[in-house]
């Protein structure tokens, strides 16, 4: 309801455009998966210096909504990516944690995530509550086109409220990813992979250890893995599997089999049902609570920010300033 935006203006428009940077931009590229699953609309993901200087110019139009997400409201690629699409034409909805920031002033619509004041540079709960932002509004645009009933709409609600509950579940488990860090902190090279929204979790997850830790890290999507990255995995690299859509599971298996085969050790997460399965293919599988498919993921951003956290507390790295980085990039 904060956001305001008329349900004329969402039946009328033809595709979103979602555009952040970091964090913000892997917080889009989940919301992307959850908005055209549930809303059924193509939605196209950009980094904000990357879209802001598309030659001869980015591909909008007034019939676009444009969706920027910006922590602070204050980066400078996201802010001139904002203008850029007002210039032409399109709606703005801004998804932001500072209320009166620039980007939250300039934007047509403003959604504030209020996850407080992230005083860390990596973020943290800055992303999960962008990436809630961004499912509460496939859920409003789903409803508002007719992709979701009253029924389907409720049980979206529903479900988002039971993450607090289960977030806490799955930070009482933390013991069990202090301990993995613990064993792998010397590591150099590691891999993040998933498929479909786990892809885009891994992303993040990939992020954090690199900022906190300074270990290289890559994400891929599964899949990809055999074209040529998997050239990389040698005998114990460390290879994080997210797997927590059944749809994709047993493609899955099949990718941790193909890097086991390799020598890679093998952490996977899923819920606590499908464990078993993913207890067969993997040395270690990490357990989150039983959430359905599309919510899951939220649920994997908080072992994996924690992996991040005590790599580089086992390294003896500045968590909250890593070096090279800023809270907030307000130039180019
Ligand atoms: C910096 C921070 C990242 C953040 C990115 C975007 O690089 O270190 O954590 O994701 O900026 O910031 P924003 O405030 O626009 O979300």
């Amino acid at each position: 309801s904060e956001i305001n935006v008329t349900e004329e203006l969402i039946r009328g428009i033809r595709g979103i455009h979602i555009v952040a940077c970091g964090s913000a931009y892997h917080a889009g590229i989940l919301g992307k998966y959850v908005i055209e699953n549930v809303a059924r609309i193509p939605v196209n993901v950009d980094v904000a210096s990357e879209f802001r200087y598309r030659m001869p110019s980015p591909l909008l139009s007034p019939d676009d909504l444009f969706i920027v997400i910006s922590q602070s409201g204050e980066t400078a690629d996201t802010i001139a990516a904002l203008r850029l699409a007002k210039s032409k034409g399109a709606k703005v909805i801004a998804i932001t944690n500072v209320k009166g920031s620039t980007i939250s002033r300039e934007a047509d619509f403003a959604m504030h995530t209020q996850a407080g004041m992230e005083v860390a540079v990596a973020t943290s709960k800055g992303y999960l509550t962008q990436v809630l932002c961004l499912y509460m509004i496939a859920a409003e645009i789903g409803r508002m086109r007719g992709e979701l009933d009253v029924a389907q709409y409720a049980a979206f609600v529903e479900n988002l409220k039971k993450l607090p509950k289960q977030l806490e579940e799955v930070l009482a488990d933390k013991a069990v990813v202090q301990q993995l860090a613990s064993q792998r902190f010397m590591d150099v090279n590691e891999f993040f992979l998933g498929r479909g929204m786990d892809y885009a979790l891994m992303m993040e997850g990939s992020l954090k250890l690199k900022e906190l830790s300074y270990i290289h890290s890559e994400t891929y999507p599964a899949g990809e893995l055999k074209h040529g990255p998997i050239a990389l995995i040698e005998k114990n690299t460390l290879v994080m599997v997210l797997a927590t859509q059944s749809a994709l599971l047993e493609k899955l298996v099949s990718n941790i089999k193909e890097v086991k085969a390799r020598g890679a050790f093998v952490v996977a997460m899923t819920q606590k049902h499908n464990k078993e399965l993913l207890q067969k293919a993997a040395d270690v599988v990490l357990e989150l609570p039983d959430a359905e498919d599309l919510f899951a993921p939220i649920l994997a951003a908080v072992p994996y920010q924690l992996y991040g956290y005590y790599t580089a507390v086992c390294k003896g790295c500045d968590v909250d300033k890593p070096r090279n980085l800023a809270k907030s990039v307000t130039v180019e």
